[in-house]
């Protein structure tokens, strides 16, 4: 497939995998990604798994990204990990404002937008959530939605951050639930997104940001949704647990 932005595939594990199991998966992930030059392919395992699977990757064209990270630097917030502790393992990516974080522990766009400069001061990569759920879009409020999480988000960012981050479109009603976006909802709510870093950022800014599409991701419904246009890879739950179906949604998009 021939995009304009470089493909980034992510998979994002949540509260799976001990390191033992997280191995076993990324030993298969090299083997069957090993010749794949096309995508960026990271894997967030969660914290209790990074130090098993960074060695793991270290020589391979796997990616470390984690799921979240506190906004401090250091200091007394019990149970927070600083982004300087995820540098340790060689960790690139960091997961920020996912639906879920939003919905149980309440995180609202300020707490993101001061996450990510955490990260960005750390040089890691933000991925940066964003999604309506099902009640917004039956209410005809995507679009106001998104720009209320898109703005909030990444509140300070200059073009030079910008140009480091990855948004990532999951409407909540698509996650864990069997249902995706129609291809072409989601090149619609992908290319509003893209209008919008125009309007915050410049053109050239927005023409270089990779959105990714999440939400009920599978191998069979990977590429028709890669070749949309303004779809620049995809963020992985479920189908990022076993090597067969990770693997198959990355050479699918190829
Ligand atoms: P899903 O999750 O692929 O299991 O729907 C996607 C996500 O929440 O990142």
């Amino acid at each position: 497939m021939n995009k304009e932005r470089k493909l980034i595939i992510a998979g994002n594990w949540k509260m799976n995998k001990t390191a033992a199991e997280g191995l076993d998966l990324v030993r298969g992930l090299k083997i069957e990604l090993a010749s794949v030059k096309e995508v960026d392919i990271v894997v967030c395992p969660p914290f209790t798994a990074l130090s098993a699977v960074s060695k793991a990757v270290l020589d391979s064209n796997l990616r470390l990204g984690a799921q979240n990270m506190s906004e401090h630097n250091v200091g007394a917030y019990t149970g927070e990990i600083a982004a300087v502790m995820l540098k340790e393992f060689s960790v690139r990516y960091v997961i920020l404002g996912h639906s879920e974080r939003r919905q149980y522990q309440k995180e609202p766009d300020a707490l993101i937008a001061k996450k990510a400069q955490a990260a960005y001061a750390a040089s890691l990569k933000p991925i940066v959530c964003v999604g309506e759920t099902l009640a917004e879009r039956e209410a005809g409020q995507t679009q106001k939605v998104l720009e209320t999480q898109v703005r909030g988000s990444l509140a300070g960012a200059t073009k030079e951050q910008m140009a480091e981050t990855v948004v990532a479109y999951e409407p909540v009603w698509a996650i864990g639930t069997g249902k995706t976006a129609t291809t072409a909802q989601a090149q619609e709510a992908h290319a509003f997104i893209r209008s919008l870093l125009v309007r915050m950022f410049d053109e050239t800014v927005a023409r270089r940001a990779r959105i990714q599409y999440g939400g009920s991701v599978k191998p069979a419904n990977a590429r028709e949704l890669m070749s949309q246009p303004d779809v620049d890879g995809a963020l992985v739950g479920g189908a990022s647990l076993e090597v067969r179906s990770f693997a198959d949604i990355i050479k699918n998009s190829i």
